[in-house]
């Protein structure tokens, strides 16, 4: 386990081509695959980096439905909006291809198939969601009921948004067909079941324990413990079959006789995509793909998000090894979730900050955005983007720190020497020698850190080279040495240039345009990783050319235009998500309800709950209490005094052990959270609505 690979094999995510890639992407599962890439490569390590597009699934169908088009043109047009994105922020896969391309579809049927011959599935047959309107079997997405855990009308087949929880189509409550609107039929269909829980040992002790066939195979204690948590907390809650196929028209067909109309499970043939990546990229390369994925010398690295935890480590790599031939990752170092400004990223919401649209907005500024998304990369536990922060951070740390000592130093030696690398002469003082050791831990920790997949940490002591530069010179002010010990000034901008190359350096995996700025400026080649800090990387005698400038200042205007952007998405998503009209109801029913004013009188929180306030109101015939869900939009102070809205003959319930009579009504949106209603004339506790 710990000896040296002969190879690497880089994986990060496939995003679904549904959408365009946000920060939250790139600070989950891209920047930092980038990062340990380019520092491998750096090592001179054998290294390739597979990515792509996944283009099946409901995630696509869903969108395509959407914008009324084909999942064809939906996965054409993210699948290269995507790609340019990448490309233009410096990720730097050998190969991103797409799970819709005809290699793909040989290859995930070519592995299906075998599992299939070693005897790996069980067919089973059971009751499923048809929508005979639309004459096809529905994916769990596409029906929509009510939750039977918090009522809400819109829960989904597979997840009820509002609450949280995990459902089965069976579950809910009033099902119907978003194709159509009908209401499904259940009917017989046969599936094609992995067996999970026959694996359940070995992959116990492959994630506890990091063993594979009895055999040290990675140290279990290198994994991050929020991954191994998530995984043991899932194979604790016992390993259900899982349907490798589903009754869709887009997808990989399944290749055998009488599954006409079925296609393989999207999260079997996505991660089967680095596979067919891997083979798309060697052929051009003239390399052997099976090297890379059935070699114990190749070790495997998946980079991904916390949502795609069980799926790397538990589900893929039981098809793996239930496959036979296949390696199993060495360490899957998944990110958790960044926010931003305060909520969760949603694209459906439209709160996000669009990779494309920043690459507009902020032209040449990749290493900006590379530096800040490395800076709070969700290592550990969640982070949170917002645009005062990107700008502090740039015009802190970038500018005022890199930026700086970099030109400083270019400045004095154009300024003294003519850009020629001055002798060195004399002795070292304690602060030149000081500033070299500081200097040398801090690269050499930068390595260690990458290994360790702590970027974040990694970064800073990358900048902490260029901290060190601008001590010295603050220090020992070279610029007054100059008249007074030519040698020590010499020698310390002599030292500095090669912070400002060693900076540089330790610095191009996370920033690589401004590393290519400043090598080139410098008039350098880039060493091996490893040997650095065995010579200086600028000589006496070398002479430097000009450097152009690093970073400008982000601006109150930028961030304040950035800002409003956001605010404005949010409007118009809450203008574009309004919900439909309901099912209509007669007069009868409506006039069961009793809806009337009410004056709220006292108010106090329910204790251990976030939420809940426990209100007595006056109805204008008697005093009564109700528990409502507003205390995360209003104090017991604000509400007390006012004459709102209420159902006054819903039936009693027990809330936390109050009991309820009536509900408080309220009108919810997104910016505004709840809002209490009340009359636009001055009306009184009692009066009825009708
Ligand atoms: N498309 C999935 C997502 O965005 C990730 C797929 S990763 C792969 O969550 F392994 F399946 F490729
Ligand atoms: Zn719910």
């Amino acid at each position: 386990m710990s000896t040296e690979p002969k190879r690497y094999l880089i994986t990060s995510a496939l995003p679904y081509a549904n959408g365009p890639l946000h920060i939250g992407h790139i600070g989950g599962a891209y920047l930092n695959a980038d990062i340990y890439t380019r520092y491998l490569r750096s090592k001179g390590k054998e290294v390739v980096f597979i990515c792509g597009s996944d283009e099946h699934g409901a995630a696509i169908t869903l969108r395509a439905k959407k914008e009324q088009k084909s999942p064809r043109e939906i996965v054409d047009f993210y699948h290269q909006l995507m790609h340019q994105s990448f490309v233009d922020l410096g990720i730097s896969f050998d190969e991103y291809h797409r799970t819709s391309s005809e290699e793909h579809k040989a290859m995930s049927q070519s592995i299906f198939l075998e599992l299939e011959k070693n005897g790996q599935f069980e067919v089973e047959t059971s009751q499923q969601y048809f929508d005979e309107e639309a004459n096809q079997f529905l994916a769990d997405r596409y029906i929509v009921g009510t939750c039977p855990k918090c009522a809400n009308d819109k829960a989904y087949g597979d997840q009820c948004e509002k609450c949280g929880s995990s459902l089965s189509p069976m579950e809910l409550i009033n099902p119907h067909s978003t194709l159509s609107g009908s209401k499904p039929v259940l009917k017989e269909t046969s599936h094609w079941f992995l067996p999970m829980a026959h694996h359940e040992s070995w992959i116990r002790e492959y994630i506890q324990e990091g063993k594979l066939d009895g055999l040290q195979h990675h140290d279990s204690k290198e994994w991050k413990s929020h991954v191994v948590g998530q995984c043991m907390s899932w194979i604790d809650g016992g390993l259900q079959s899982r349907a490798m196929t589903r009754d869709l028209d887009w997808g990989v067909p399944v290749p055998l006789a009488g599954a006409d109309g079925k296609v393989l499970y999207v999260w079997l043939d996505a991660p089967i995509g680095y596979i067919t990546n891997t083979k798309v990229w060697a052929d051009k390369h003239g390399k052997n793909w099976e090297d890379y994925w059935k070699s114990d010398d190749t070790r495997l690295i998946h980079f991904i998000g916390k949502d795609n935890i069980v799926f790397h480590c538990i589900i893929f790599p039981i098809i793996l090894k239930a496959h036979g031939s296949f390696i199993l990752p060495h360490n899957v170092p998944a990110n958790e979730f960044m926010n931003l400004e305060g909520d969760k990223i949603s694209t459906s919401r439209n709160w996000a900050v669009w990779l494309h649209e920043y690459l507009l907005d902020f032209p040449e500024r990749q290493d900006e955005l590379r530096y800040v998304l490395c800076s709070i990369m969700p290592e550990q536990k969640d982070s949170e983007f917002t645009w005062n922060d990107f700008k502090d951070r740039v015009n802190n740390e970038l500018a005022d720190i890199l930026g700086n000592f970099v030109n400083r130093v270019f400045v004095l030696i154009h300024k003294y020497y003519n850009g020629v690398l001055p002798e060195l002469n004399g002795e070292a003082s304690d602060a030149e020698k000081n500033a070299g050791r500081d200097a040398f831990t801090a690269y050499q920790a930068v390595g260690q850190k990458i290994e360790d997949y702590r970027f974040r940490e990694a970064l800073a002591e990358a900048m902490n080279i260029a901290r060190v530069g601008n001590k010295l010179l603050t220090e020992t002010e070279p610029w007054k040495l100059i008249k007074t010990d030519p040698e020590a000034a010499a020698r310390i901008l002599h030292a500095c240039v090669n912070f400002v190359a060693d900076a540089a350096f330790c610095l191009h995996p996370f920033l690589p345009f401004t590393a290519e700025k400043i090598r080139k400026a410098l008039h350098i080649e880039w060493p091996s990783w490893d040997h650095l800090g065995q010579a200086s990387l600028v000589g006496s005698g070398h002479i430097i050319g000009d450097l152009p400038i690093l970073f400008a200042k982000i601006t109150d205007e930028e961030v304040a235009a950035q800002v409003q952007k956001l605010e404005q998405s949010k409007l118009a998503s809450i203008a574009q998500n309004k919900p439909e009209i309901k099912d209509p109801i007669d007069f009868d029913t409506f006039q069961k309800m009793d809806i009337r004013l009410v004056k709220i009188l006292e108010a106090e929180a329910v204790p251990k709950t976030k939420k809940l306030l426990k209100l007595k109101v006056d109805t204008g015939v008697d005093q009564r209490t109700v528990v409502s869900g507003i205390a995360e939009h209003y104090a017991p102070a604000d509400v007390i005094g006012k004459t709102v809205l209420f159902l006054a003959n819903l039936a009693p319930r027990e809330i936390k052990g109050i009991k309820s009579e009536g509900m408080i009504l309220m009108a919810e949106n997104a910016v505004q959270g709840l809002s209490l209603i009340s009359a636009v004339k001055e009306m009184e506790a009692g009066d009825n609505v009708k």
